[in-house]
């Protein structure tokens, strides 16, 4: 934590969110929504992509997106991972394992390119998300799945003019963003206009195999820890 920060207090569960939901949301909740502000504002219904969209964080994104009225492409590898994002309300499903996949993802936005891309993957799974945004759109990543952060060279983003955020770049964000988002997206839960996919649980004793599913891919939405 950066220095002279606190940790906000505590956050009420709203009515109307059982407490499995609001644990899935707390983090998970909070990462999605914060890249997610970043999508254009207006009357306009924009192309938005959401990679690693199958994930805690992303299947979570992919609804904050659509229920804000965006046009969202889940990219995912697989196909149950596929199917969980076209139930959560995306419009396209993109398998971005297979040859072509930025270019589908193109196609779809009939040829430009989409106006804010997440990527919660990294590495050169996330360098390939930033070939899916439109000149002048944005491009914000907060994911290292893939072992390391996403590089952009600086000069092709100018020359696109991408903007280029990285939201773990600065550390812990303010405490007061955190409560903010919190209070926001566990009220998008009791509203029911988003729901955590809670793909599987385990008990606390089997962490260790919750832990070797997220490493093998082999999750689908959201694990939870039960005690
Ligand atoms: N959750 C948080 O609060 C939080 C906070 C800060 C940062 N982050 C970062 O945000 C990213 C997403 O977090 P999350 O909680 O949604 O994670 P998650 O539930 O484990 O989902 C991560 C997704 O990344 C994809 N992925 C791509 N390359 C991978 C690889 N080499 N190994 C494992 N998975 C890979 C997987 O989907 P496919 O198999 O479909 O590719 C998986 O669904 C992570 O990189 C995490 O470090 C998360």
């Amino acid at each position: 934590m950066a220095e002279g920060r606190r940790p906000h207090g505590p956050v009420p569960v709203p009515d109307g969110l059982g407490l499995r939901e609001a644990a899935a949301l707390v983090t998970d909740g909070v990462t999605a929504l914060r890249p997610a502000r970043h999508a254009p504002a207006g009357d306009g219904r924009p192309w938005v992509l959401v990679a690693a969209a199958a994930g805690g964080a992303g299947s979570l994104a992919v609804q904050i997106l659509r229920d804000a009225g965006a046009r969202v492409i889940a990219a995912a590898r697989g196909e149950p991972k596929l199917r969980l994002v076209r139930e959560l309300g995306a419009e396209v499903a993109v398998d971005y394992s297979e040859e072509g996949w930025v270019d589908r993802v193109r196609e779809a936005t009939g040829g430009n390119g989409v106006e804010l891309a997440l990527d919660g993957a990294g590495a050169a799974l996330g360098e390939q998300v930033f070939e899916t945004v439109a000149d002048g759109g944005r491009f914000v990543t907060y994911g290292t799945s893939g072992g390391r952060f996403t590089e952009i060279d600086p000069e092709v983003a100018e020359q696109r003019q991408i903007e280029v955020i990285n939201e773990l770049a600065d550390g812990t964000p303010d405490p007061e963003l955190v409560r903010t988002l919190l209070e926001r997206v566990l009220g998008l839960g009791a509203a029911g206009r988003i729901r955590p996919a809670i793909g599987a649980t385990f008990p606390l004793a089997d962490a260790a195999a919750a832990h070797a599913s997220l490493a093998e891919r082999a999750t689908v939405g959201k694990s939870l820890l039960l005690v």
